[in-house]
């Protein structure tokens, strides 16, 4: 655990409804300072919905998102990212006829930090180093490999300057030598002061770089621990892990 502790992220009783469907029931749980923190649960579980709430993409339909004791709940993203909470996203999306350098550089000027001159330059180029992409640095985005893709949607959220860093299956669709060096690269953020927020599918991921994870299903919270305890629980392992098991036999 982080020597710096203390409550970073408080997530009380969030609900979102879309139409007829309670994608999110009630969910509540607290993030500490300097954890790495997973969210997981089958497909449908309301994951990525709970990242939307949190960052500001749409309002949740009741409850409380409270950053550093300010409550989120009603800021727009770009107010989100200004305080220093940012997601990347589950299906990427970068400017596709944009250089990964202008993609880097948009999150740069127009993020927390505002850089511009000199200080954007160095930025844009520590954040291409951070996730090995220098030497793509000129290439559009558009022609990147999907392992390139999710590096580059870490970089330009990590441009911004965040403190609290929501990565949305960054390891999905990646080979496992990709998923290590990802892992890797967690691990790292984490260790230069960033929280992580992780919504993962591969478990042994999960299992190795988690400080504590909750676990949804149909929206609800199903359970909430250390990984050794959680990933154990005969819930989860009905709800999420049998689901796992038959994507891995499907792959
Ligand atoms: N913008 C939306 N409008 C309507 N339904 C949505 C919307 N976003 C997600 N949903 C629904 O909410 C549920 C949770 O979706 P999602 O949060 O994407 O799940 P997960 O990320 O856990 O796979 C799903 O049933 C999905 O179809
Ligand atoms: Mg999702």
């Amino acid at each position: 655990m982080p020597a710096e502790n203390g409550k970073i992220l408080a997530v009380s009783s969030v609900s979102k409804r879309f139409g007829g469907l309670l994608a999110l029931d009630s969910v509540s749980f607290e993030v500490q300072r300097g954890e790495i923190f997973s969210v997981i649960g089958p497909n449908g579980a309301g994951k990525t919905t709970l990242f939307s709430c949190l960052v500001g993409t749409y309002p949740p339909t009741s409850g409380s998102v409270r950053f550093r004791g300010e409550e989120l709940k009603g800021l727009r993203n770009d107010q989100v990212v200004a305080r220093g909470l940012v997601r990347t996203h589950q299906i990427v999306k970068p400017f596709r006829d944009m250089t990964v350098a202008d993609n880097i550089r948009v999150g740069v000027l127009y993020g927390r930090l505002r850089l511009r001159g000199a200080k954007a330059r160095e930025r844009v180029d520590e954040m291409l180093s951070r996730t090995q992409l220098g030497h793509r640095a000129q290439v559009k985005a558009g022609v990147l490999s999907i392992g390139e893709l999710k590096r580059l949607e870490i970089a330009r959220a990590l441009a911004t300057g965040p403190d609290v860093l929501c990565l949305d299956e960054v390891m999905g669709g990646l080979n496992p030598a990709e998923i290590q060096q990802a892992m890797v690269l967690v691990r790292a953020l984490r260790d230069s002061g960033l929280t992580i927020l992780m919504i993962e599918h591969h478990v042994h991921a999960v299992a190795g770089l988690s400080d504590r994870l909750v676990v949804l299903n149909f929206g609800k919270k199903i359970a909430e621990g250390r990984p050794g305890e959680a990933l154990r629980d005969p819930a989860v392992v009905a709800a999420y892990l049998g689901d796992e098991t038959k994507e891995e036999a499907r792959a």
